[in-house]
């Protein structure tokens, strides 16, 4: 498996992709609805963005070239906690048909799905496990290793970022998620030095205040966190949303007492999420970006994920 092929659903800006490019891969076809996501990842990758598929539900499978690899981190808020976890009920929820649907067809030799923990519990777990019955019953695929959640902080990421990921084989080979790593991190890693910052990142008095209002009715609620104001010398912060261009509530980086913190800007997202140094300045406004990285999955969890995957298909190969 020194050179294979694969396949980038639900592609965002890539993620998933580099790391499997990086070890030998060569991505065939690439899909992703969200127009400014696409901008991003063909400047990124060096693509023609018009040929990049849209949506993946009007695509046939017979369309798709066939690959030894199919990637999908799919859509999560049917099934995060931010969201009203409706599960299938949710016309997102259903992608994961999509994504059975071209395993069918193809029967790539693995996969490698992403999605929030939630996954696993949602509808009293009867979700997960129609989604295992479907890949395992129905389609044949072994997984040598239990789908596992796996945390960009074990990862070297000064970010609590929890994600749930689904590794099958067509054969049963000899797979394990990757282990933890021991370095310690710490949020100053990733942060850019205070005086080059531009000012817009700063939030407004106004904004502030309304933090500090909505946390104080959260406390007295027992509801919620409110925003978090984060130190440099904090190990990680919380999860980076797609909502995180909104308000900023859940990572603030504190600027000193009696000073309005910031935002972290989208470069630090960029870092906080393990993307190469090329992703700190994709060609979309800032929005875009902090919605780009808090949809994206953290680059470096993956590459070890993919390391473990190739070497299993390799031995497989070889016996
Ligand atoms: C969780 S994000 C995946 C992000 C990606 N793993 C990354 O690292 O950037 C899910 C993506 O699926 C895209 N999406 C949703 N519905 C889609 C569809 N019908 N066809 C193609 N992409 C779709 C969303 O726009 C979103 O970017």
């Amino acid at each position: 498996m020194d050179k294979f092929n694969f396949i980038d659903l639900f592609s965002g800006i890539g993620g998933m992709r580099i790391p499997f490019e990086k070890l030998g891969g060569r991505c065939v076809f690439s899909s992703e609805i969200d127009k400014f996501a696409r901008t991003s990842y063909a400047v990124m990758f060096k693509e023609d963005e018009n040929l990049i598929n849209a949506d993946i539900t009007k695509t046939p499978a017979k369309e798709i070239p066939s690959h030894d690899i199919l990637l999908a981190g799919f859509p999560c808020q049917p099934f995060s906690n931010a969201g009203k976890k409706k599960g299938f009920k949710d016309t997102r929820g259903t992608l994961f048909y999509e994504i059975s649907r071209i395993i069918k067809f193809h029967k790539p030799k693995a996969f490698l799905l992403e999605n929030v923990p939630g996954l696993k519990s949602n509808d009293g777990g009867k979700t997960f496990e129609t989604i295992m019955n479907i890949l395992e019953k129905e389609l044949g695929y072994f997984f040598p290793d239990c789908p596992t959640i796996l945390n960009s902080r074990d990862f070297g990421l000064p970010q609590n970022r929890k994600r749930l990921f689904i590794v099958g084989f067509k054969k049963n080979v000899d797979f394990h998620f990757p282990s933890k790593r021991k370095r310690k991190t710490c949020l100053s890693n990733i942060l850019e030095p205070s005086d080059e910052v531009e000012k817009k990142y700063i939030i407004s008095g106004k904004l502030w205040r309304s933090h500090k209002i909505r946390k104080k009715r959260n406390l007295a609620e027992g509801k919620g966190f409110g925003f978090t104001l984060n130190d440099e010398k904090d190990s990680y912060t919380r999860t980076l949303s797609s909502r995180y261009y909104k308000d900023g509530s859940e990572i603030l980086i504190s600027r000193g007492k009696r000073k309005n913190p910031r935002k972290l800007t989208p470069k630090e997202c960029a870092r906080l999420q393990g993307f190469p140094k090329r992703w700190e300045n994709l060609p979309v406004s800032d929005n875009q970006a902090y919605r780009q990285f808090g949809n994206a999955v953290a680059v470096p969890v993956v590459k070890e994920i993919a390391k473990n995957m190739l070497s299993a298909l390799k031995e497989n190969e070889k016996n």
